[in-house]
């Protein structure tokens, strides 16, 4: 009996077709989510090449380059493996070739299943794509989701704009920085998934977007006219944490003021020798008649610029912080103390704050307890007057938060990492190339440092008093406590230690 089968077995030749092969409920499951999906992504794909749509979404790439093709991909792997099984199945069984189920009589009913199972798997699959993509799509994703990016969030949320969101900074608009935005996207969702991110994330210097598809969407500061001025207070490192307050004049405008450096007049193009951009070597400056003058640091050799890395300035080369300041803790400690937070009745309380904070912790909870220990240390040697006692509690909770908003020993993000341009006064900024050495070859032209050439100071004064009644006028600056060389740059002296 036995014997008879085998040999009528051995004579029925299997057809394997392709018709025969995928005639099985998991193929026709997985064909029909492949259909499905093919067209999402081809429909996406479509959209996103030709439309603005998603510009604002830099993580809809997510989506569109990486969860729909893995569904596409994971429904071909679908019907490959049911044509594997029913290819195994009719080389056991060769007269079951033209049967539908893999697995034999399970019921007629078992269509009407896999239909509702099909159904199933595409609602939520879709479903869940589509809340995937709405939630990659949002400055909360960017910001909190997306946890190595929490030291930017916080100084974002701290920052002038914490109503910009991330994609209208760091996408921009047009297909290209579309594109850019979303392969960068999928290779940093790469990088955070296996780890191999780094820390701190390297500021996108090299990838940064053009000005035109992201700030001058909203600014457009060679059209400014005028002076705006800027008040700076310093508190000294004294008993009284005495208030220095310095008042700067300062023209805007794209004619004669800061802003001249990025109107449609000139173009200043520069070279630096390092990826940070803090050492520049060569600036070149091209006028509206087209004659070029060209300034060099000493012993600046000429023939080694290269041409391809020559930069045109632009907003990011003066306010590269905008979006996201680390404070030093000085000006952490003085811009808190600006705000009403820190009381300057406490005595010494500049010095003993920002003292703590310049030190290294390797986490926020050593951070906490040390910086608490070194507050408390000190008033338990010096105890302040009453008045002043029954405000420390909540001056230690405000220098909490200053570091918290600018320190990450996590991330090991704080000011050590990032250069801020936009002054010279903890980092050289300006002074990168306004430092009086940049020259012309004949030595006839140079890129100024006087103190009047970017801002006129029209007020200083040191102590409560003098504050109330200061007057506004040109003044000349005047160094506190001792007199120091103006030659000097400020953060030759003022820059804080990177260790
Ligand atoms: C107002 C514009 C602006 C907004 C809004 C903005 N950024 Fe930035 N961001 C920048 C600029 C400019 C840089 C480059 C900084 C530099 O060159 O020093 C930068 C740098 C970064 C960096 C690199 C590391 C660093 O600190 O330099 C990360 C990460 C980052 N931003 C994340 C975000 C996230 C997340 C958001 C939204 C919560 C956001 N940014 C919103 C302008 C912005
Ligand atoms: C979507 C609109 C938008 C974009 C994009 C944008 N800004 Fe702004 N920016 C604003 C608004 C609004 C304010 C005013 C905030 C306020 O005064 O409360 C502002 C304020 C500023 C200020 C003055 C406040 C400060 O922090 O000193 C500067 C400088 C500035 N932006 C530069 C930039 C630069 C540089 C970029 C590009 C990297 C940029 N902005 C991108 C809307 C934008
Ligand atoms: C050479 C350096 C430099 C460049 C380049 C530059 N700025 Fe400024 N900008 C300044 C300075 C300095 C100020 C005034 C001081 C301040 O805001 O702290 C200023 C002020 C501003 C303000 C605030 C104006 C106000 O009324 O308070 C905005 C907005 C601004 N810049 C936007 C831009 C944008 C956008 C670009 C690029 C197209 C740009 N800046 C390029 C140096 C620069
Ligand atoms: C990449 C080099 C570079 C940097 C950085 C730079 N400047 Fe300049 N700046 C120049 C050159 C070149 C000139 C033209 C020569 C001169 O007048 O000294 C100039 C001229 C100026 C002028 C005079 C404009 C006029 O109408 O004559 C002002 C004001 C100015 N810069 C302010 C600033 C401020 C403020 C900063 C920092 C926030 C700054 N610059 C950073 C290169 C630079
Ligand atoms: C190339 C332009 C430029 C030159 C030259 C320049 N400054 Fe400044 N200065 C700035 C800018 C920009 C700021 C920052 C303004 C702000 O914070 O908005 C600044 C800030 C300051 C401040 C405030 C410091 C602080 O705590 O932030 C003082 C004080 C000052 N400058 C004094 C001087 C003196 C003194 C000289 C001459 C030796 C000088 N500056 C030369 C552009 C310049
Ligand atoms: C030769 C070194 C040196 C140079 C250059 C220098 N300073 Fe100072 N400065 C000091 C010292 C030392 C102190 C007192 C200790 C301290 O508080 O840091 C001080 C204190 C100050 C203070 C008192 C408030 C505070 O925050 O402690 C201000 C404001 C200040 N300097 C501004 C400037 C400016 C602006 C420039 C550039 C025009 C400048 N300094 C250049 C050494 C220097």
């Amino acid at each position: 009996m036995s014997d008879a089968n085998l040999s009528s077995s051995a004579r029925v030749k299997p057809r394997i077709s392709f018709r025969a092969l995928s005639n099985n409920l998991i193929t026709r499951m997985g064909l029909i989510s492949v259909v499905f999906w093919g067209l999402a992504l081809g429909f996406f794909i479509f959209r996103d090449l030709t439309s603005n749509e998603f510009e604002e979404h830099p993580y809809a790439g997510l989506l569109i380059y990486l969860l729909l093709p893995a569904l596409f991909w994971a429904s071909i792997f679908f019907a490959a493996a049911g044509m594997i099984l029913k290819w195994r199945r009719i080389k056991a069984h060769p007269e079951e070739a033209g049967n539908t189920m893999v697995l034999r009589p399970i019921a007629k009913r078992s269509m009407a299943v896999g239909l509702v199972i099909t159904a199933t798997w595409l609602l939520l699959s879709g479903f869940g794509a589509y809340k995937s993509y709405h939630a990659t799509a949002t400055t909360a994703f960017c910001g909190t989701a997306c946890h190595v990016m929490n030291p930017e969030h916080v100084a974002y949320e701290n920052s002038m704009h914490d109503k910009v969101s991330c994609p209208q900074c760091h996408v921009g608009t047009g297909l290209k920085s579309s594109i850019e935005a979303k392969a960068n996207g999928v290779k940093q969702l790469w990088e955070v998934c296996t780890n191999s991110y780094h820390t701190p994330i390297k500021t996108p210097i090299a990838h940064e977007r053009s000005a035109e598809g992201t700030c001058k969407q909203c600014h457009a500061p060679d059209r400014m006219r005028g002076e705006v001025t800027r008040t700076i207070t310093h508190f000294s490192a004294d008993a009284d944490n005495t208030p220095i307050r310095y008042k700067l004049l300062i023209d805007i405008s794209g004619g004669t003021g800061v802003h001249w450096h990025v109107s449609e007049k000139n173009k200043v193009s520069f070279f630096a020798s390092d990826a940070g951009r803090q050492d520049i070597p060569y600036v070149r400056l091209t006028k509206y008649d087209g004659s070029v003058v060209e300034y060099m640091a000493p012993k600046f050799d000429k023939s080694t610029v290269d041409e391809s890395k020559l930069r045109t300035m632009t907003c990011t080369d003066c306010h590269n912080r905008v979006g996201h300041e680390f404070k030093p803790p000085k000006r952490a400690i003085d811009a808190a103390r600006d705000q009403g937070l820190i009381p300057a009745s406490i005595p010494m309380i500049k010095r003993v704050a920002s003292k703590a904070l310049a030190e290294k912790y390797a986490t926020n909870e050593e951070a906490t307890t040390k910086i608490t220990a070194a507050i408390d240390d000190y008033y338990k040697e010096n105890p302040p007057p009453p008045a002043a006692a029954t405000l420390l509690p909540a001056a230690k909770d405000a220098i909490l938060d200053v570091y918290r908003k600018n320190f990450f020993p996590e991330a090991d993000v704080d000011f050590r990492g990032f250069n801020d341009n936009l002054g010279h006064y903890e980092f050289k900024g300006c002074e990168r190339c306004h430092d009086q050495k940049h020259v012309t070859a004949d030595k006839s032209q140079v890129i100024e440092k006087k103190c009047d050439q970017c801002h006129t100071l029209i007020g200083q004064a040191t102590g409560a008093d003098e504050i109330k009644n200061m007057v506004i006028a040109k003044t000349e600056f005047k160094h506190p406590e001792e007199e120091v060389s103006l030659k000097k740059t400020c953060s030759s002296c003022h820059a804080l230690k990177k260790e």
